[in-house]
């Protein structure tokens, strides 16, 4: 005898507002850290990320920015597109763990190449990492073709005898405003020469 099951939808693309912060932050982080550990990186945890960056790249991406929800209306997955002249990027994206493998990525990828395409792009892209074979076979499927490899090399302040900038959320009482205010006071000075 088969169990009942109830069907399982994805309702999408809509565009997400800040009360979806939660949402995809968890969407985020628990695709991100079971992709890691699927790569062999189990005690890697991706954590969510500061509201602020996510509402950042809300606003920047404009009606780039789309979700999918369950039949709970809870997230599923999403996918942040941007165009810059004429030039369009996707990411990041995700499908939530237990909605992989049923076709979502694809839709989701395909509904924002279709909206970059309709701005009139030259180029089109997304970044990978390479140690994702997964990836870069399921990016391949919906046409794209490896480019360059790019490689992020970075070299810490401390190291090049700097004392660390101490962080925003490590200042206390009024430090933090005062920085900001320096930070937007040093934005409106015109650049030397
Ligand atoms: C990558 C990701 C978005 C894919 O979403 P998904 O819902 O699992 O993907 P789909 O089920 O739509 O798969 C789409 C197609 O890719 C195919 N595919 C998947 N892996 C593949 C591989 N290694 N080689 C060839 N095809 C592959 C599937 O078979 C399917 O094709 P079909 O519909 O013709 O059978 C999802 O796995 C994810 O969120 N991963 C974690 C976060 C991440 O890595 N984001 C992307 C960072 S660049």
């Amino acid at each position: 005898m088969r169990a009942w099951l109830p069907e399982r939808q994805v309702y999408g693309p809509e565009p997400p507002g800040e009360r979806d912060t939660e949402g995809l932050n968890r969407v985020f982080a628990d695709a991100f850290t079971d992709r890691y550990r699927r790569d062999g990186l189990v005690g890697v945890r991706v954590p969510h990320l500061n509201p602020q960056v996510w509402r950042y790249a809300l606003l920047d991406a404009g009606a780039g920015a789309m979700l999918w929800r369950d039949e709970a209306g809870q997230v599923v997955a999403f996918n942040i597109a941007h165009r810059s002249g004429a030039e369009g990027w996707m990411g990041p994206l995700a499908v939530r763990p237990d909605r992989q493998g049923a076709g979502v990525g694809k839709a989701v990828v395909q509904t924002a190449v279709d909206w970059l395409l309709g701005q009139g792009l030259t180029t089109l892209g997304l970044e990978t990492m390479p140690r994702t074979v997964e990836n870069i076979g399921f990016y391949a499927r919906l046409g794209f073709s490896p480019g360059h490899l790019t490689v992020t090399l970075t070299n810490d302040i401390p190291t090049r005898g700097h004392q660390p900038p101490a962080l925003l959320s490590q200042r206390k009482g009024t430090a933090g405003g005062e920085a900001l205010e320096a930070g937007r006071a040093a934005r409106r000075r015109p650049p030397p020469g």
